[in-house]
């Protein structure tokens, strides 16, 4: 298998180019765009293929929709994109199966922007008929969705194997920047790994033990872990299932994993009483615990203030109230004030605690991918990325 062409190692010209990106951006309750920072990043791609003669074609899922649900619709990106680039107007192209002719007209001046790739059955089954469809649009195909690479869809995968196919600038530098903090790293390397599900979580955090020299677990996942100890968690979300999975994981390395200390203990909806600060042997079955505590937030800071690379995913509390934010403000903290590590923070949720914070410039990468980063950790790969190593 070849090595992946970039875009920049290589000449497109007056071509027509199919760009997969990522525009699956959140939203806020009355509907604007609240991050639109996957579309930004995708810009100097963007530019880079229209300042050769190109005329762009891109794409991108949007949520997941159920069939063609306008409430999944890429109008909102489309107009954000209409802001960033002035200069060119963007058409949403609602279907193209049915509007094919429109691509002959296109000019040098439109960016065609597709309607969301999950409106059509088979972009998740990544269909072979699908992707030609798609392949037939353009000469060349690009690939810079580095948050979807590691799903195995048309619009991502399969439309590769029709097309010439490179990998966009922004797909260039969150590999590169992942790599060199998974392949011979500088150490001691610390992972912040933390969410809900230990059941998605077990491969990577296997794979974590061997790479990192400590990992942090927060997050509800904790729960399942200090179960497998013997301790009583509250009323918190647990997967019981997976109490033997956490106590294989601790018994393989029990140096490594370290756990939270001390956690805090609320309601999700009340964001006006202090949290109840307890430590973990004084947890009561009636206690609901969202976030970890201060002695723990203490314990990691020391551990991440020695690191020479850091690597950061998932939120450690109920960061959608404020009050249980406060764990994981408390990592973001402990990180950017260690200067000398090589730090990457990834994930939906993780970026929403540090949204609109100045010193998050103090990150040497934030990442855009949050599934993908996860997976490329976990499995050194991604069917995304193979697709473009022909
Ligand atoms: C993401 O936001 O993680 C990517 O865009 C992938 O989205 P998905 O989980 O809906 O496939």
């Amino acid at each position: 298998m070849s090595d992946i062409i970039y875009i920049d190692q290589i000449e497109i010209k007056n071509k027509r180019v199919l760009m997969r990106v990522d525009y699956n951006v959140s939203f806020e309750k009355d509907g604007s765009i609240n991050d639109d920072i996957r579309i930004k990043n995708s810009l100097p791609s963007v530019k880079l293929l229209l300042g050769e003669g190109n005329r762009l074609i891109l794409m991108s899922h949007l949520g997941k929709p159920k069939g063609r649900d306008m409430a999944f619709s890429m109008k909102p990106v489309a107009d954000r994109l209409q802001e960033m680039m002035p200069d060119y107007k963007i058409v949403l192209i609602d279907d193209f199966e049915t509007q094919k002719d429109l691509f002959a007209k296109q000019t040098e001046k439109e960016i065609y922007l597709l309607e969301n790739t999950r409106f059509y059955a088979g972009e998740k089954k990544n269909d072979p008929v699908f992707s030609q469809e798609l392949a037939s649009l353009a000469d060349v195909f690009v690939s810079d969705a580095f948050g979807s690479v590691h799903r195995a869809h048309a619009s991502v995968v399969g439309v590769a194997a029709y097309l010439p196919s490179y990998g966009g600038l922004l797909l260039k530098r969150e590999v590169e920047m992942i790599k060199k903090a998974i392949d011979a790293p500088e150490r001691p390397v610390v992972a912040i790994i933390a969410g809900a599900k230990i059941s998605s979580k077990i491969g990577l955090i296997e794979k974590l033990m061997d790479l990192a020299d400590f990992v942090l677990i927060g997050g509800a996942m904790t729960n399942n872990f200090l179960k497998a100890k013997g301790f009583e968690v509250g009323k918190g979300f647990i997967e019981n299932d997976y109490i033997p999975e956490a106590k294989r994981l601790l018994d393989l390395r029990p140096d490594k994993l370290i756990l939270p200390i001390d956690r805090r203990i609320g309601s999700q909806t009340d964001e006006t009483s202090a949290p109840v600060v307890k430590k973990i042997e004084e947890v009561l079955p009636t206690d609901e615990t969202l976030d970890i505590g201060p002695e723990t937030e203490k314990l990691f800071a020391t551990i991440i203030a020695k690191a020479k690379t850091i690597i950061w995913n998932g939120p450690v509390g109920y960061f959608e109230n404020p009050q249980f934010a406060v764990g994981s403000l408390a990592i973001f903290h402990a990180i950017v004030a260690n200067d000398r590590a090589i730090s990457v923070v990834g994930g939906g949720d993780t970026l929403s605690v540090i949204k609109g914070h100045p010193e998050s410039v103090k990150i040497t990468h934030i990442s855009t991918g949050g599934g993908a980063t996860l997976d490329l950790i976990g499995k050194g790969t991604l069917p995304g990325l193979d697709a473009l190593r022909k």
